[in-house]
């Protein structure tokens, strides 16, 4: 196991919902396993005014993601657990100066062992990062001479291409690359990482993997939920810049990506880069109109029950153009990739949530049972990454009987079936890898640039565009039919199921 020094966490924003709903919790299950340090200290930070005992009370004691964990803990077990946890009042402002913050840092570290090792967790919005970082650079928290000192920051990293470099700069100007952890709650999935694996540990898939068996890529991410109580920030965000550019694209690199020399940070980090590099930015109108498709989802009735449209969701104008559902088909243009298209949708209010990779294989090269009915029947990896998490082969089996009739069976794997396994929460084990210094994880300014570099014409041609049509759906069904178009030559999306085995077209309204 890796050794994790002693430390302390201040988050930013500590009395945001994030703090409560993610972090806390992560730390929880960390403390349960016996994975945080000897000495380890959390420090929340806000605007609120509250108590070390109010903050406790707020993200442990009475805290609604911690009520279930927490109901048979014997209290001095718990006690161990909140007697971390402190809370520092920034007043008004966090741009105002740090001068309080850092005394009240200096003496909890000097009471509590934590050996000027401080890690910085950005959960606010992102126009206070870089205010955030000078402040801490001014009165010496990002000194690295007794102690390292290291940034967690949240998304959205940028808002465009643009935005992401201004703010990369703004930060570096503070910080060093090597210090600064971006993350992507997507990566800190077992499943996501499992790509990696399934890939690079496996003799027979990877010589499979690329333009000479993969007929197609598809990806989908959907989720049942509406916008939720976020209208405000999604509104101003959409479905590309909330998902697509970040998670989707992440995931993106990792089916594209050459292998890595080794399993260091920077080894993998690098193709991840060249990945992203890799994918044809769609510059003219008609590309961009032929290759893209963006919707919203529109009042409907699911079981019974009136869903309200987006325009009508909370914090959402009532002529809102941003999108809730994108689909975009692109190229990858290198030696591996050439003529193979990726198909990526996301979507809110879609009629379940799932995540998952699909590699379409080619068919057969020369046919034998040409009358089997084998050619709709392509050989398929899909690669669950939530729920019912696992792996699924489609291959096509002999009927029995006469002949040569040939239908697809299954080959499956559920991580389920790995009962003594515990799987870490993602941002348990993000939280963890950044306390350990690993930064594989995370991503790397390169990365979120050239992410943003692919999205950024296909956003500003939504916005400017001449032909751009925003299409509507109701709420719990697929999308809009002119997505199919989008996939069209090759018949159609795969609709899943809640379980991974489920065909396409099983429905599930939940
Ligand atoms: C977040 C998005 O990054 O990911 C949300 O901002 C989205 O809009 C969420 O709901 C989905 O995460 P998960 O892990 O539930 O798929």
């Amino acid at each position: 196991m890796k050794k994790t020094d002693n430390q302390m966490l201040v988050i930013f924003g500590a009395s945001g919902d994030l703090t409560a709903r993610k972090l806390i919790p992560a730390l929880f299950n960390l403390y349960v396993a016996k994975q945080l340090p000897k000495n380890f200290v959390v420090l929340g930070a806000s605007r609120s005014d509250l108590t070390d005992d109010e903050f406790r009370k707020r993200v442990v004691y009475k805290s609604p993601y911690l009520a279930s964990k927490i109901e048979d803990l014997k209290g001095n077990y718990l006690k161990g657990f909140t007697d971390m946890l402190f809370y520092e009042d920034l007043g008004g402002d966090y741009t105002a100066e740090y001068k309080g913050l850092s005394e009240r840092i200096s003496k909890i570290n000097e009471e509590k062992g934590t050996d000027n090792n401080y890690m910085f967790y950005f959960s606010t919005p992102p126009s206070l990062y870089e205010p955030i970082a000078k402040n801490l650079a001014d009165v010496g928290l990002n000194n690295q001479e007794k102690g390292w000192k290291r940034l967690i920051v949240e998304k959205p990293f940028g808002y465009s291409l643009e935005t992401a470099q201004n703010l990369n700069r703004g930060l570096q100007q503070y910080f060093k690359e090597p210090q600064i952890y971006r993350i992507d709650h997507y990566l800190g999935k077992e499943t996501v990482q499992n790509l990696l694996v399934t890939r690079f540990s496996n003799s027979i898939f990877e010589p499979l993997w690329n333009r000479n068996y993969i007929h197609h890529v598809e990806i989908t991410n959907a989720e049942s939920v509406g916008v939720e109580k976020r209208g405000g920030y999604y509104d101003k965000s959409g479905a590309l810049r909330d998902m697509f550019q970040n998670h989707l694209l992440q995931i993106v690199s990792l089916v594209v990506m050459e292998p890595p020399i080794g399993d260091q940070p920077e080894e993998i980090r690098n193709e991840k880069v060249k990945a992203l590099k890799s994918l044809r930015i769609m510059q003219d109108e008609q590309t961009l109109f032929d290759n893209t498709i963006r919707a919203q989802y529109v009042a409907s009735e699911i079981n019974g029950k009136k869903v309200k449209g987006y325009r009508e969701e909370d914090g959402v104008d009532s002529n809102s153009t941003t999108e809730t559902y994108a689909a975009i088909k692109f190229f990858v243009d290198n030696w591996r990739w050439h003529g193979v298209p990726f198909y990526v949708r996301t979507a809110k209010r879609m009629p379940t949530k799932v995540t998952e990779v699909i590699i379409h294989f080619k068919t057969p090269h020369h046919q034998i049972f040409k009358d089997s009915g084998v050619n709709s029947k392509d050989n398929k990896l899909i690669i669950r990454i939530q729920p019912d998490e696992g792996v699924l082969i489609k291959f096509g089996v002999k009927v029995p009987g006469q002949g040569f009739k040939v239908e697809r069976a299954n080959l499956d794997f559920y991580y389920s079936s790995l009962a003594q396994t515990y799987v870490m929460e993602a941002y348990e084990r993000l939280l963890l890898d950044a306390m350990q210094g690993d930064a594989t994880l995370y991503a790397r300014a390169d990365e979120v640039e050239a992410a943003w570099e692919f999205v950024d014409p296909i956003l500003d041609y939504w916005k400017n565009g001449k032909d751009v049509r925003m299409y509507g759906y109701a709420a719990g069904v697929w999308g809009p039919e002119n997505a199919d178009e989008l996939i069209d030559e090759l018949g159609y999306w795969r609709n899943p199921g809640q379980n991974l085995a489920d065909d396409p077209g099983y429905c599930v309204i939940c």
